[in-house]
């Protein structure tokens, strides 16, 4: 049976992710970084979801330059029959350029494009070695990128690079892996967000409704089966990367 290995698999999206990859009866390797205890229930209740199938999670820290490489070079090792990679991993956090700090950005590049860079690295090994069929990645991104706004700064240069990483990615490793991203416009509530906003936002999008979770089990089946597509982003955001309507240049007006 084949094994799909989920980064940042204890989010709300993330979780989801997992599931769908369970619905569509893949063993699941996720991983924790600060959420240990959620990554424990979350597996207890899939082993009683999905009893025929095998869960598994792994401390991974993007942050941390010797832990990110050790797990990386673990989970490979590890498991077998790993076809497909999620990198779902992600730091959001408001800056702009006037007040931006170093560290913030570093930290952005370090989960949202060194991480990636050495995951593409070695599942491309792994693939080699293991005589993988129809492996393929999927990037979780955000519509953000191709929607520009002066808000989130740092996780905007972040995202925009994995987007790029995507893109090389799947011209380096043609034929052999397929490499898509999901452009997500807003799913979840966000953590500074007041209820309020959050259906304000909802009501800009041009289709006036949140991407759904069931729009999002279609969109992995789809990148996941579908084995002429390559480098391509899909966006999930109710129309929000056509620039239909643009946030207040003065305030944020979506924390
Ligand atoms: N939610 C939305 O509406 C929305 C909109 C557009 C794009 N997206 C994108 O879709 C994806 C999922 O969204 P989400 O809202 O569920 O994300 P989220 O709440 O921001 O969580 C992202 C994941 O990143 C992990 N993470 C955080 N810091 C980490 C670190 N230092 N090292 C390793 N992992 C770390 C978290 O793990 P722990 O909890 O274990 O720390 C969590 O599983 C993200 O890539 C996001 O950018 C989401």
């Amino acid at each position: 049976m084949r094994t799909i290995l989920v980064f940042g698999g204890t989010s709300t999206v993330g979780f989801e992710i997992v599931k769908i990859c369970a619905r569509l009866s893949y063993n699941v390797v996720f991983t924790y970084n600060s959420s240990f205890e959620r990554a424990q229930n979350c597996i207890h209740s899939l082993k009683e979801k999905f009893p025929d199938l095998s869960f598994d999670i792994h401390h991974f820290d993007a942050l941390d330059n010797y832990q990110r490489e050790k797990c990386v070079q673990e989970l490979f090792q590890n498991h077998c029959n790993i076809s497909s990679v999620f990198y779902n991993s992600s730091l959001f956090f408001y800056d702009k350029i006037e007040n931006h700090k170093t560290d913030d950005l570093n930290k952005s590049m370090d989960i949202h494009v060194k991480c990636p860079l050495l995951i593409l690295k070695a599942f491309k090994a792994y693939v080699v070695k293991n005589k993988i069929e129809n492996p393929s990645v999927i990037h979780m991104i955000d519509s953000r990128v191709v929607n520009l706004t002066p808000h989130f700064c740092s996780y905007t240069l972040g995202k925009s690079s994995l987007w790029t990483l995507t893109q090389t990615a799947a011209r380096e490793f043609i034929p052999d892996i397929r490499v898509n991203a999901v452009g997500l416009g807003p799913m979840t509530q966000g953590e500074k967000q007041t209820i309020e906003q959050f259906h304000q936002q909802l009501e800009s999008l041009p289709l006036k409704k949140k991407p759904s979770f069931e729009d999002l089990f279609k969109a992995i089946d789809c990148l996941l089966h579908c084995q002429s597509l390559t480098g391509q982003m899909l966006y999930l955001d109710s129309g929000m990367s056509l620039g239909w309507q643009f946030p207040d240049q003065k305030k944020p007006r979506f924390f």
